[in-house]
């Protein structure tokens, strides 16, 4: 994906994530808004940001963002859980960016052979600290990442 198509499916991210709020704000009843205000202030209050689609993630296994925060933001499935893993990928050596390696279950760095297991624990120096993992969800077809 390209740098415009990913900004304009953050575009429909970010016209996705404030629907809710829009909704709430045309509705008169007072029962139909407790679910919605939930939803809009979850998003809302968590600083969850939106880094793809899921059958983005389904079709390429991973996915990457250099520009959503400060940090970069690795995004994948357990290859057995299918449980949704979110990380910072710079290794904690120097920097480099992991990759993630389906068939040993590791993320594993190219520039001096540092592996971390998928949740991030260093298992192999040079480095030794492990890497930063982020809250991630899905909500219907959007992955959503909480820098912190
Ligand atoms: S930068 Fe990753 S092992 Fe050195």
């Amino acid at each position: 994906m390209d740098r415009r198509t990913f900004l304009s499916w953050v575009g429909v991210g970010a016209l996705a994530s404030s629907l809710p709020i829009v909704i709430i704000a045309c509705s008169n009843s007072e029962d139909n808004s407790t679910g919605l205000e939930q939803n809009a202030t979850e998003v809302k209050t968590n600083n969850f940001q939106m880094i793809g689609l899921a059958s983005e993630l389904d079709t390429k296994g991973v996915l990457v963002n250099e520009d959503i925060a400060d940090k970069p933001v690795m995004v994948f499935r357990h290859p057995e859980t299918e449980k949704l893993i979110a990380l910072n990928p710079e290794c904690t050596h120097q920097k480099c960016n992991v990759e993630l390696n389906i068939k040993t279950n590791l993320l594993v760095c190219p520039c001096h052979d540092s592996h971390f297991a998928l949740d991030g624990t260093a298992v192999k120096k040079p480095a030794t600290k492990p890497l930063e993992v982020y809250k991630v969800k899905q909500e219907e077809h959007l992955i959503f990442v909480k820098v912190v």
